[in-house]
């Protein structure tokens, strides 16, 4: 196993802690809530959590919970969840974050703002000073509108490019049918909120991966005395 993959196995179990009988849990996607998934899978099989029902964030996620016997609810069918569990792409000292990273950060967004929980499960790659520096933010766009959308972006001096699928020719489609812009803005984003809104406000976007004042808690993995560790880091105020 590779150190990123140490890092992330590390978090994947100390995240599944903080799960507890009976609840409603928000299954993140992407590679770290995968690790997640099958550790918590390993805990219900094993019998230590019992009558957890989860909500997928993907296609990804789903098919992994139904392999691994995770029972699963439909978003609609419930008014709040217990605890979300997310992987991110980067995490501010503020708790903002990048998500979209696995394109799916329309149905996480969902998923998070009806947590009472978000817990956010990184290694330590990816915390950042400031967003955008390197990452660039994904935006969700309705596929006849990637254009207009793009020229409007341009417009807050944001560079945008279409996600390219890989295996497949032309663009990726998302888990709804749409296409993927991925943005950066010339010095980053220093006011998360404030992008949030402007950009979901373009015609034509469905969602960015701005996540702004969601997250609870974030559990960091990183080596240290060639082990790998988890931590919590405290939030900036
Ligand atoms: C998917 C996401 C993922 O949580 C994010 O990309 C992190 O993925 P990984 O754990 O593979 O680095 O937001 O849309």
């Amino acid at each position: 196993m590779d150190s990123q993959t140490q890092m992330k196995q590390v978090v994947a179990d100390a995240a599944i802690k903080n799960v507890k009988n009976g609840m409603i849990l928000g299954l993140g996607s992407g590679s770290t809530a995968a690790l997640m998934i099958k550790s918590l899978a390993d805990e219900i099989r094993l019998g230590k959590l019992q009558n957890i029902r989860a909500v997928a964030t993907s296609f990804q996620a789903e098919v992994l919970a139904l392999q691994l016997n995770i029972p699963l609810i439909d978003l609609a069918s419930v008014s709040q969840i217990d605890l979300a569990i997310d992987g991110a792409d980067e995490v501010d000292p503020g708790f903002n974050l990048i998500k979209g990273g696995g394109a799916c950060h329309v149905r996480e967004k969902l998923v998070a703002s009806k947590a009472d929980q978000l817990l956010i499960v990184v290694d330590e790659t990816k915390l950042v000073q400031n967003l955008n520096q390197s990452f660039p933010l994904p935006v969700e766009v309705l596929p006849n509108a990637w254009k207009q959308v793009q020229e409007m972006i341009s417009e807050m001096n944001g560079r945008s490019s279409l996600r390219m699928a890989t295996k497949k020719a032309g663009p990726i489609v998302t888990d709804q049918g749409n296409l993927i812009l991925d943005v950066l803005f010339n010095d980053g984003i220093k006011n998360p909120k404030e992008i949030e809104m402007t950009i979901n406000n373009i015609p034509g976007v469905l969602e960015n991966g701005l996540f702004v004042g969601l997250t609870d808690k974030v559990l960091v993995g990183k080596i240290e005395n060639n082990t790998p560790v988890a931590y919590s880091p405290s939030r900036a105020s």
